[in-house]
């Protein structure tokens, strides 16, 4: 089970030059965010403020930093922040929040258009992802969205013995989706859909879940849809840009 503890100690000693790594099933960043994050938050993009939980060293945020008028990163580990600093020196609308892995309170409520944390909340068990959705519901504007992508290990396990799938990407192991929809109804969001990925495989130990704050009446029924060939976005990508890249072929 990764802790917050766990967290802490693993990004603080992490050094963010090697993140590009993470996106070479994808055959680069530019392949990830055009083949697999622009297609599903292209509709929630060019917006006010913008959040964007525990960015790293801002390979999502790259892409997020002219589609909004204020962008605010919050993550725990003061590498994080200092190597967004530095990457981001140049547009004076970001906001850097070195927080405690757990509280949104230096972001003002009801002023959050959009929130998105991608890659890490992941590996955050339902402590953190509860503290988050809960904050949301306080800071998201009425009709603002956040789109988090984290663990639906839980799923995967038998509810008796605990035992379950291989967990080779560090999942956490008490966060599955149907949590994630209930905590929104207990915050006032609506959990209004839910993409369970294969992450690295086609057992569904991630979600992509997509919230709301709603202007009128809670509609409680999620749109939730099982995408098992997520990795083949990745390898089409890939094979794409080798293909049809300037350099490529
Ligand atoms: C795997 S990195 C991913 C960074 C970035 N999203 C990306 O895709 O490149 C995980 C990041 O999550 C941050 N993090 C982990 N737990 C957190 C928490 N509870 N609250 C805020 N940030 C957290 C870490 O400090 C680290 O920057």
């Amino acid at each position: 089970m990764p802790t917050l503890q766990e967290n802490l100690h693993r990004w603080s000693q992490f050094d963010f030059d090697q993140a590009e790594a993470w996106s070479e099933e994808w055959g680069g960043t530019e392949n990830l965010w055009w083949s697999t994050l622009h297609p599903r938050l292209r509709h929630l993009l060019d917006t006010g403020v913008l959040l964007e939980i525990a960015p790293g060293g801002g390979r999502l945020t790259q892409f997020l930093v002219e589609r909004c008028s204020r962008l605010i990163l919050v993550d725990l580990s003061e590498s994080s922040m200092r190597a967004c600093r530095q990457r981001f020196a140049a547009h004076d609308h970001v906001e850097y929040v070195l927080n405690d892995g757990l509280s949104l309170d230096a972001v003002a409520d009801g002023s959050v258009d959009l929130a998105v944390s991608y890659d890490s909340l992941v590996h955050c068990e339902i402590d953190v992802v509860e503290a988050y959705v809960v904050a949301l519901g306080r800071k998201l504007v009425p009709g603002g969205h956040a789109f988090l992508h984290h663990s639906n290990f839980a799923a995967l396990l038998d509810p008796e013995t605990g035992e379950g799938r291989p967990n080779h990407h560090w999942r956490a192991t008490s966060v599955c989706a149907g949590q994630v929809r209930r905590l929104c109804l207990s915050a006032g969001l609506e959990c209004t859909h839910q993409e369970l990925i294969g992450w690295g495989g086609t057992d569904l130990t991630d979600c992509f879940s997509l919230l709301t704050r709603p202007t009128g009446e809670r509609r409680p029924e999620t749109r939730v849809m099982e995408n098992p060939d997520f990795m083949n976005e990745a390898r089409t990508a890939r094979a794409y840009g080798e293909v049809f890249s300037p350099a490529g072929g």
